[in-house]
């Protein structure tokens, strides 16, 4: 299996992940799941993490191609269109199942006809087992449904980059109670899956809590440690036992401090909300009752 190298760069006020995997000789590059850093209570957006994956990117002189979305992330905005500001070469690729996700968010949302839940917004979109290229970089398109149903792991060389299907083995997994979301679905995308991979496999996942405070941040491990040590799933672990496990934590987490904003901006490709008028662009967030 081929190596490559990978810098990641954590961001501390969402705990996600940002990871860039270029190849030492040929210097291509991609880039998953970058940061907009968002501040909700005022409003503002701001360019700290993208930045840092900006000067990496000059630092080593490397060509990108493609800004790898493992799905529209509930807790954070996409920085995949600033990126792309940057380097306008830059290819957006999330799974095709990410209509499903826009379908039932346009409604939660009471989206404008002009938002087509048909994928357009983005620029490349990936089926399951299909292979894509960056340069001289082959990635393989693992379709790991379970958190959200149209979440992608990437195995590229000796490295699988979990999104929130899989954390760190003292973690466990990605939540599954957000519309369309499964532990079912995410334990067979896991045990039936990724778990059939080679387990010399480097795993690098999306998210990191630092085991509630407890430890200093850590995203990567290997695939024969998630199967013999994820607290929530193990190789041996049963549909029954996890499924049961998996929804009664879910059952106790509060909704993602930027879950509104970030799936009405994450669906569409990343993109702010157009201004209006004034020059303003402006969230929308429905008022429910309890
Ligand atoms: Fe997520």
């Amino acid at each position: 299996m081929k190596k490559y190298t990978v810098k990641s760069v954590y961001d501390e006020i969402t705990a996600t992940v940002t990871h860039i995997v270029f190849d030492q000789n040929t210097l291509d590059a991609v880039v998953i799941d970058p940061v907009l850093d968002y501040d909700p209570a005022s409003s503002k957006i701001f360019f700290d993490s993208v930045h840092k994956i900006e000067t990496f990117i000059k630092k080593e002189n490397l060509s990108v191609h493609l800004c790898l979305e493992t799905h529209a992330h509930a807790d954070h905005l996409s920085g995949a269109q600033e990126l792309k500001k940057r380097f306008p070469q830059i290819k957006i690729a999330i799974g095709s199942k990410i209509t499903e996700v826009q379908m039932t968010f346009k409604k939660v949302f009471n989206l404008p006809d002009f938002f087509v839940p048909n994928g357009s917004q983005f620029d490349l979109l990936l089926d399951e087992n299909s292979f894509i290229h960056a340069g001289s970089i082959e990635i393989k398109v693992i379709s790991t449904p379970g958190h959200t149903p149209a979440c992608i792991s990437y195995w590229i060389g000796d490295a699988l980059f979990t999104g929130d299907a899989l954390f760190m083995p003292d973690t466990g997994t990605g939540r599954c109670d957000f519309p369309s979301g499964s532990a079912q679905s995410l334990y067979e995308s896991i045990v039936n899956k990724l778990y059939k991979l080679p387990d010399s496999l480097r795993v690098f996942v999306g998210h990191d809590y630092k085991g509630n405070g407890t430890r200093e941040a850590k995203w990567e491990t290997t695939l024969e440690q998630e199967k013999l040590y994820n607290i929530q799933l193990k190789a041996y672990t049963t549909k029954e036992d996890y499924v049961r496990l998996r929804q009664t934590r879910d059952s106790t987490l509060a909704a993602p401090r930027l879950l509104l904003p970030s799936i009405q901006i994450n669906i569409d490709g990343g993109r702010l909300p157009a201004p209006e008028e004034n020059g303003v662009s402006y969230i929308k967030l429905p008022i429910k009752s309890r």
